[in-house]
């Protein structure tokens, strides 16, 4: 049995409490909260064990396996770092930091305390995801030319809400463009080319982006992501063979679908979740402890990096900075 330990207590860190109740080879035994209310409320809601109102004392319990950090973006660096310290080993929640170079500091001490860091990026663990990256790299649809991806969610404003607070890392960007961002690396890699534009809302934060990437050889790909409107939210990769399109909020989806050049089905997939789709990337990082594994080879260390250094250019193009890309104080 792996035992999990949860810091933080919002929505995420519920979602996956209840995938480790699921999960057969996982015991959820400590939370850590900034007040005991909610640690307490928490562990009782969840059955845990321990409830502690400090992270601090969360992360010096030497039972705990692994722990799971579900803070908000900006809070990502000195908690990981803390966990770090306190020799533990790492999951944490997307966007792993406010930028690359924050990113690697967190990389860095992991590699220098020998301990497991996987960042939280679950898309890639889903049974679609690993489908269609799959049949791209079977030739199903040849060589990728093109891909659309997008993550629209219209989310009223709210200035408490840490989607639209600088302080807390928010904007879309961070929260949802790291998706589409992350499909297009995966499958294309990096680019120096990029084109964005983005529509940065009274809190200095985006509330709406595009980004455009083309290749030396000539594909390229588009993505948006914002809180202004509702998006159909899927993706479609085309090739000079044929086409995938992975269904409606495509970084979830349980469905992927394969065309052909004149646009009929040659394969349709679906894998509904076997608990809430958060199960794949406790599997993996229990995998990855249970092999000795410091970084998982489906989410390395360098994967993250290409993701954050590409979000790094985007925000320097619209002149877009967290405040000192610091820690809130709430
Ligand atoms: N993988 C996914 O599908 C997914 C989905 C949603 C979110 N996320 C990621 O998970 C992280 C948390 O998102 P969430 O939606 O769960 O956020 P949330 O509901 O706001 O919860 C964040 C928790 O972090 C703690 N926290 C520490 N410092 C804080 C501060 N200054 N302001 C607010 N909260 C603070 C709080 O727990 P205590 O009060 O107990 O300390 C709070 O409950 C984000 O990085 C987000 O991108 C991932």
């Amino acid at each position: 049995m792996t035992r999990w330990g949860i810091l933080g207590t919002g929505k995420i860190a519920r979602t996956f409490a209840e995938a480790l109740k699921g999960n057969e080879s996982s015991q959820l035994i400590a939370i850590g909260s900034r007040t005991a209310e909610k640690a307490q409320a928490f562990a009782e809601e969840f059955g845990i064990e321990r409830a502690y109102s400090s992270y601090e004392e969360l992360t010096k319990d030497d039972s705990l396996d692994i722990i799971y950090i579900a803070t908000p973006m900006s809070c990502h660096h000195k908690d990981a770092l803390l966990c770090l310290e306190h020799g533990r080993n790492v999951l944490c929640e997307k966007t792993l930091a406010l930028n690359a170079d924050q990113a690697q500091e967190m990389f860095s001490l992991a590699k220098e305390k020998d301990l497991f860091f996987m960042e939280a990026m679950w898309m890639k663990l889903r049974p679609t995801f690993m489908k269609v990256k799959q049949w791209v790299q079977d030739g199903r649809i040849g060589k990728v030319q093109f891909i659309k991806a997008d993550f629209n969610n219209y989310v009223p404003y709210d200035a408490k809400d840490r989607l639209f607070r600088a302080d807390c890392g928010g904007g879309a960007l961070l929260d949802m463009g790291v998706y589409p961002l992350t499909l297009v690396l995966s499958l294309l890699g990096e680019t120096e080319d990029i084109f964005t534009r983005a529509h940065i809302g009274k809190d200095g934060v985006d509330i709406s982006n595009t980004i455009i990437l083309t290749y030396p050889d000539g594909c390229y790909a588009s993505t948006s992501s914002g809180f202004e409107v509702q998006g159909r939210n899927n993706a479609v990769i085309s090739g000079d063979k044929g086409s995938i399109v992975i269904g409606d909020f495509f970084f979830c989806s349980a469905e992927c679908t394969l065309y052909d050049m004149e646009g009929n089905t040659i394969e349709d997939r679906v894998f509904p979740p076997e608990i809430n789709g958060y199960e794949y990337e406790i599997r993996e990082a229990e995998r990855c402890l249970a092999e000795g594994l410091k970084e998982s080879t489906i989410i390395p260390h360098e994967d993250t990096l290409a993701v954050m250094r590409l979000m790094d250019r985007c925000r320097k193009e619209w002149g877009m900075t967290f405040p000192d890309e610091q820690t809130p104080t709430e």
